[in-house]
């Protein structure tokens, strides 16, 4: 029977060390982080998103300034509030809500591309991909480095085990990868077109699935003792989520399983936070 990683306790660790350093800048500087969340168009879920990292901010110290914008806004619309937010010196992090709407969907990455690097506390930014891969100090994206810091906090260690990551997602399964590896994990990276999955997840010391299919993850796919991590968050009735992982039955064949909801989700807001003083301090202001 595997010990249950509860989000919260690991997620409010964080927060509570991010309360003090917002003290401490306040103290010092006299002004406080803030965070500008663009949302476009009214997806229910995104909603619910930016409305818990809103919170956090609130709770936390950090100012928080959501805008929201109509489906039907152009790209070179959205291009200018995001160059009005690079200049504003009261703003010290920027982060577009994703999925983008149809009808600029296709321009995602110059979007994501004309947030200042220094305020993109996403890391989506092809800067702080390059430094998230070659090792330097940038700001990383928040589920991967949530699950990282989870394991960590856990007492968990990475180094030297195989680590297996289903999915390849630019937001989840590729910076988990670097950041696996960083940690010094042998990493295998599978995807849709990955032939005998089962085969190689049956090797993973840890299993980090975020692949987007309900109970994607069968208990036969794990190996005895491993770590299991659930970034999968799918709605299959108006009230209920699950994750990619079968829980119930992976979590007797597991040493370690996340729950969803209540997991690694509570971490990405957590190291949200996190990126905020972050990117505070790297603005030097
Ligand atoms: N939509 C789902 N996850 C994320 C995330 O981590 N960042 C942003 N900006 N949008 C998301």
């Amino acid at each position: 029977m595997a010990k249950i990683l509860e989000g919260k306790e690991f997620a409010t660790a964080i927060k509570e060390n991010v309360r003090k350093k917002v003290e401490e800048i306040k103290e010092k500087y006299k002004i406080s982080p803030a965070l500008a969340v663009i949302i476009v168009g009214n997806n229910p879920a995104s909603e619910v998103y930016v409305r818990n990292k809103h919170k956090a901010c609130e709770d936390l110290g950090i100012v928080s300034k959501v805008i929201e914008l109509s489906e039907s806004v152009s790209k070179d619309e959205l291009l200018a509030k995001i160059d009005e937010l690079n200049g504003d010196k009261n703003i010290h992090g920027i982060l577009v809500q994703l999925p983008l709407p149809e009808g600029i969907v296709k321009s995602e990455s110059e979007i994501l591309n004309r947030i200042d690097p220094k305020k993109d506390v996403d890391g989506f930014h092809p800067v702080n991909v390059g430094k998230m891969v070659t090792g330097e100090n940038a700001l990383l994206p928040c589920t991967p480095a949530g699950c990282i810091r989870m394991m960590e906090l856990a007492g968990i260690e990475i180094e030297g085990k195989n680590a297996v990551v289903i999915g390849r997602s630019n937001i989840v399964g590729k910076p988990m990868l670097h950041l696996l590896l960083q940690k010094n994990a042998t990493v295998t990276l599978c995807h849709s077109k990955t032939k005998n999955l089962k085969e190689m997840t049956k090797q993973a010391d840890i299993l980090v699935a975020a692949v987007g299919k309900p109970k994607f993850v069968t208990a036969d796919m794990v190996k005895e003792g491993a770590v299991v991590i659930d970034v999968g968050i799918n709605r299959i009735a108006p009230k209920k989520l699950v994750g990619d992982v079968d829980f119930d039955a992976v979590k007797e064949v597991a040493g370690f399983i996340t729950p969803v909801p209540g997991g690694v989700g509570l971490l990405t807001v957590a190291m949200l936070m996190e990126n905020v003083v972050r990117a505070f301090e790297l603005q030097g202001v």
